[in-house]
């Protein structure tokens, strides 16, 4: 049994497809906090417990041979939102977690982490980062996610067995679709308005890979001989992109649906800049990622034109927008009590 924290989430709900495809038994807990919409389809073929990883059940974790642990607040807006509840669950849930593994004997973790760790700012030596760059995150998200991984490496031993993955900006179509994702916006945006807006002359560089890569890399990642991935951090990105290339990628993409125009803003904003080295991962597991910007931009319009995902105004598609919704309205109930 493989247990997928966050598994109704954009990630997630395409990584438990995968899991089940491959024919493994799979078990969700998630919160729901964008709904169970996006593991409709599936539910009757998986186990799912709707509770919050701040509050874990230990029992969640009988049965269970690996964790791939998903859930939490997933972009820099949320955790700037409330940053001691995004420590909360990014961090101190990461670790109780993996307390609860090791107690339970479940070896292999697997860590949805994040490039936009080695974030420096748009002002910084601009050089390509590995995995044993010193890094300094900034940001609260950033730095959630550096303190998760920096616990589960003091927990590792022969018997438990974290992977930590620093994924790059996902895009990507999903059942729980994202439109707060840059490739995603840039699509969106196209269909929307015809214009892709660049600010900051697009200088940018950000890694990027698509979210049936990341999938794909959480199994091999499961099936990984554990000496070569017990305890290790692994860049996970297709290639390092400036911002203003991957907006002539997606107009590439998309010519011939919709006819795209770019705008470049030269403002003085500040902007996360990174670049990252993947040779790790593909020299350790062979693991290679196959779906370019390009292909995956495409693959979305046709979802788009086939008016999937095409109400763009549903709020539930930008994470800060649905989070900051959920708390006025929460605060509101509190207020009126109920509404009949
Ligand atoms: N999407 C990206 O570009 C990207 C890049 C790097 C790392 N990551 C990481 O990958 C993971 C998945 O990202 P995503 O894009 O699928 O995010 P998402 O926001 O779409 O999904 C997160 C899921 O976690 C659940 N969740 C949130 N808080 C919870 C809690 N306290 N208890 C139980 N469930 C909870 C939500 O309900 C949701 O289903 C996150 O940890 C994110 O930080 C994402």
């Amino acid at each position: 049994m493989i247990l997928v924290t966050g598994g109704a989430g954009y990630i997630g709900a395409v990584a438990v497809r995968e899991l089940l495809d491959k024919g493994f038994a799979v078990r969700v807990l998630d919160k729901f906090l964008y709904g169970d919409g996006p593991l409709e389809e599936v539910k009757s073929r998986i186990d799912c417990v709707e509770a919050d990883i701040c509050q874990l059940n230990e029992a969640v974790l009988d049965g269970v041979e690996v964790v791939i642990h998903l859930a939490g607040l997933s972009n820099d807006p949320t955790a700037e939102f409330n940053p001691e509840a995004n420590r909360r669950m990014n961090t101190v849930a990461t670790r109780t977690l993996a307390e609860g593994c090791k107690r339970k004997g479940i070896k292999r973790f697997i860590f949805a982490s994040s490039c936009s760790v080695y974030d420096r700012g748009m002002m910084a030596e601009d050089f390509i980062q590995n995995e044993d760059t010193a890094v300094v995150p900034r940001a609260a998200y950033a730095t959630s996610k550096y303190q998760a991984e920096r616990a589960l490496l003091e927990l590792a031993d022969d018997n438990f067995q974290p992977v930590i993955l620093r994924q790059g900006t996902v895009y990507g179509w999903s059942p729980r679709m994202r439109y707060d994702l840059v490739v995603n916006t840039f699509v969106r945006s196209a269909f929307e308005s015809g214009k892709l807006t660049v600010h900051c002359g697009g200088e940018m560089w950000r890694p990027l890979v698509d979210v049936t890569d990341v999938a794909r890399c959480y199994l091999a990642c499961m099936q990984a001989d554990p000496q070569l991935v017990a305890g290790q951090i692994f860049n996970l990105s297709h290639k390092n992109y400036r911002i203003l290339e991957l907006a002539h990628w997606v107009k590439k993409a998309l010519a011939g649906i919709v006819d795209v125009e770019i705008e470049v803003e030269y403002g003085s904003q500040t902007a996360r800049d990174y670049r990252v080295e993947t040779k790790k991962i593909e020299r350790m597991l062979g693991f290679r990622t196959r779906v370019p910007v390009e292909e995956s931009a495409h693959h979305m319009a046709q979802k788009i034109q086939a008016g999937i995902n095409a109400d763009f105004h549903n709020p539930r598609y930008y994470n800060i927008k649905w989070l900051e919704l959920l708390v006025d309205i929460d605060a509101h109930l509190k207020r009126i009590g109920s509404i009949f």
